[in-house]
């Protein structure tokens, strides 16, 4: 949801600034921005649509400087064009404007402040640099009239904005709410960065912002204020990630190399969690006040959302505790009728998304105690919850999520066995966690290594299709609609996932010759019903493709998974649609990684 960098103080800033927005393109991808200043008068803005390299090819050789700004959009107000990308610049020249968020009352604002303005752009960014230029052209200073302007912002809306003043050429004027943004420090130079991963080439060490904090960045300098205009300091904190965790390698796509990692991701889990002994490393005070509950609610968004649906049957049969499972942006408002002691355990990947933070804050101000289960440490839920617990999956850079899911149900089962243990539920005592860990992550190895099966299918019956349907009962349901999600967001193909007995009431009309339904049967109890309903989509020409667990399998079958635990068959059954949504996206000639209109951290509501 747009990403941004800074920097003052270094003799290459336009390529840091490039080369952080390459990385940070993850968060929008429909239009780009630099502005830099070289303190010997010259200020050099360049914008583009499209991609950080179409950016790349229009900064020429004399766009040089030792201090910048720079964005890329994934565009809220105003369509991608050149003229709405950021910085946005007041009308004078003197104001450069890079923000990620959303201004609730910017029209409200130029109402009532800039009613002679004449706007260039659409965009709600062009309404606050205007405004700071319109009070400094009054007599204010421009930290005044910056801290100024953000007064005026309404509660309902979200900034981090990075100002650049062309007369006080090495000054990056910060401000952060609700939106994440870091400080990175160097020596006799500072970064600012929408996500620690793309300054690692800098810089490891990070000051984290707090709402509401104005900040003034030079190259020996950060100065922080807080909401009330007093000096703090605010958490420094040291990011060992390894740069390189983030290069694509020999893969033509991140998304591929993601899938490719999930066993060594589910490795990684096993060894951060389960110590030589078989006992789980969760802290006592989580457990305890897990304990204390008598529901949890599960708050994730979009993939995260679908790992939370088989997070509830881990928590329910491991550990005995009744568990629900909510959109974040719906319950964010409309709640549902909460339990007399609820316990919230928020899913998110990158730790930023908007509506689950909205949820957050209401689950704070109520005074309820929560979990966040993420992949970014330090991350806005992570520092907002009471507990976290990391999914250790590095980076995930492809906007499709896949390693990220495949950890998120991993730590949750991790975390079910461990509150299982606690409660002495037999369900848990029984179940091996290590063993069985090891045997999805085998599994999953396996099926990665056979990747031309998916290939073939996917070049066979999805390539050309419009459109396509998954279909599961029970946990396998919980996998088909999030298989749905990853083959319609990369290749376009509309795709729903179905509870498979549910399809004769009504959905069945959709299905024509030729129609691709992938059936997902990984339990004994429902397998032959669901072959059922595969015939009565066969009988009206429907394509099918089975995935099936090796117990269930017939010679027919096209996809056989590997055995694993009943409890854990999502991680198996969702490798096949992985590499089917990753190859027809690449069948069908897409930018595999970043779909059209997406962005991986979603930071408005
Ligand atoms: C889909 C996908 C999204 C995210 C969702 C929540 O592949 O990645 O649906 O799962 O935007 O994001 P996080 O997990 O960062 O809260």
């Amino acid at each position: 949801m747009c990403g941004i960098v800074g920097v003052t103080g270094r003799k290459n800033a336009t390529e840091i600034l490039l080369n952080g927005l390459k990385k940070l393109e993850y968060r929008g991808y429909d239009s780009a921005g630099i502005y830099v200043n070289d303190q010997k008068g010259n200020g050099y803005l360049v914008k583009e649509k499209g991609r950080i390299e179409d950016l790349r090819a229009a900064v020429g050789p004399t766009v040089k400087g030792t201090a910048g700004i720079g964005h890329t959009r994934w565009a809220t107000h105003g369509v991608p064009s050149q003229a709405n990308a950021h910085p946005q610049v007041s009308a004078d020249g003197r104001f450069y404007l890079v923000h990620n968020g959303v201004i609730g009352n910017f029209r409200e604002l130029k109402a009532e402040y800039l009613a002679d303005t004449e706007f260039v752009s659409d965009t709600d960014t062009e309404v606050i640099v205007q405004l700071i230029s319109r009070f400094v052209n009054e007599g204010m200073e421009t930290k005044e009239a910056f801290t100024h302007v953000l007064s005026l912002i309404d509660n309902s809306s979200s900034y981090a904005f990075l100002l650049m003043d062309k007369t006080q050429t090495d000054t990056l004027f910060v401000a952060k709410k609700k939106s994440p943004l870091l400080i990175g420090v160097g020596d006799g130079f500072n970064v600012v960065c929408s996500d620690s991963m793309v300054m690692l080439s800098e810089t490891h060490d990070f000051i984290e912002l707090t709402d509401g904090d104005v900040v003034t960045v030079t190259p020996n300098e950060v100065e922080i204020e807080d909401e009330d205009g007093n000096h703090v300091t605010r958490n420094q904190f040291h990011v060992d990630d390894d740069a390189s965790a983030s290069e694509k390698g020999a893969y033509e796509f991140f998304m591929l190399k993601e899938i490719d990692e999930q066993p060594a991701v589910i490795r990684t889990l096993q060894q951060k969690y389960i110590n030589e002994d078989g006992s789980l490393q969760i802290e006592d005070d989580l457990k305890n006040a897990i304990d204390g509950a008598d529901r949890l609610y599960i708050v994730a968004a979009g993939t995260s959302y679908h790992a939370g649906l088989v997070g509830k049957s881990l928590f329910e049969k491991l550990a005995g505790i009744p568990t629900e499972v909510h959109i974040a942006s719906e319950f964010g408002y409309n709640p549902p009728l909460l339990s007399e002691k609820p316990f919230f355990i928020f899913l998110t990947q990158s730790g930023e998304t908007a509506d689950s933070r909205e949820v957050l804050d209401k689950v704070n101000q109520w005074g309820y105690k929560s979990l966040t289960i993420t992949n970014v440490p330090n991350s806005t839920l992570s520092r907002e919850a009471n507990y976290t617990m990391l999914l250790h999956a590095g980076p995930e850079i492809a906007v499709a999520s896949t390693k990220a899911y495949t950890a998120q149900m991993t730590a949750e089962a991790i975390l079910a066995k461990s509150l299982g243990m606690h409660k002495r539920t037999q369900a848990a005592a029984d179940f091996e966690l290590g063993s069985e860990l090891t045997k999805v992550a085998n599994a999953i190895q396996s099926l990665v290594d056979q990747k031309d099966v998916a290939e073939k299918m996917a070049q066979k019956y999805l390539s050309t299709s419009r459109n396509a349907f998954y279909i599961g009962r029970g946990l396998d349901y919980q996998t088909a609609i999030e298989a749905a999600l990853k083959l319609k967001e990369v290749s376009y193909v509309q795709t729903e996932g179905f509870a498979a007995g549910e399809l004769k009431h009504g959905t069945i009309s959709l299905i024509e010759k030729g129609t691709p339904v992938i059936a997902i049967i990984t339990d004994e109890k429902t397998a032959g019903l669901t072959r059922s309903n595969e015939q009565e989509v066969i009988s009206r020409g429907a394509n099918v493709i089975n995935v099936v667990s090796e117990n269930l399998a017939t010679k027919e079958d096209q996809i056989i998974l590997p055995k694993v635990h009943e409890l854990l068959t999502p991680l198996a059954a969702i490798i096949p649609a992985q590499l089917l949504a990753y190859y027809t996206s690449k069948e069908r000639g897409y930018d595999v990684d970043k779909p059209r209109n997406l962005a991986k951290s979603v930071t408005v509501e």
